[in-house]
């Protein structure tokens, strides 16, 4: 399924649209080159979901947690992981079982991580304030 996204305002539209359908231990993954908008549209889940935490990349950390909303969140960055044990050392299978809903940014550096039904979410840059998402359930 894809969509055209028009606006930010439309970015968030569709982060709201995709929290009121996450139960818990949902994994999302987004890909999408740098500014494509991955950041955002995890703001708009974790705000979907009720949260009113302040989301920013965890590029350093890795990971953020935010417990504000209806479910728990997990929003990891593999940006700047280098190799995929540093994910594995974080607790990544602990992160998997214990519900929260699993936010992955560049989740397409480390594709063996993620359950056989996540929600894979590829956003594509289309103009100032365009993008194209493209949504899959992996098999
Ligand atoms: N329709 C849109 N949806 C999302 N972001 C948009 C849109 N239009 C413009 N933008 C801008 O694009 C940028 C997206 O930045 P964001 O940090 O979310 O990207 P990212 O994919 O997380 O990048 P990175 O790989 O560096 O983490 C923001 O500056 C945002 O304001
Ligand atoms: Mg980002």
């Amino acid at each position: 399924m894809q969509r055209i996204i028009e606006s930010i305002a439309e970015m968030d539209a569709l982060g709201a649209e995709i929290a009121a359908g996450l139960r818990g231990g949902d994994v999302v993954a987004l890909t999408g080159d740098l500014g494509a908008g991955k950041t955002h549209l995890c703001k708009a889940i974790v705000s979907g979901l009720g949260g009113w935490d302040s989301v920013t990349s965890p590029t350093f950390t890795l990971v953020h947690e935010y417990a504000s909303g209806r479910l728990p969140v997990s929003h990891f960055d593999f940006y700047r992981a280098e190799r995929l044990e540093e994910i594995v050392a974080l607790g990544w299978d602990e992160y998997l079982d214990r519900g929260d809903v699993i936010l992955v940014e560049w989740a397409d550096k480390f594709p063996g991580l993620f359950p056989a039904e996540t929600r894979w979410l590829k956003l594509e840059v289309d103009g100032p304030a365009r993008r194209i998402v493209s949504m899959e359930e992996s098999s």
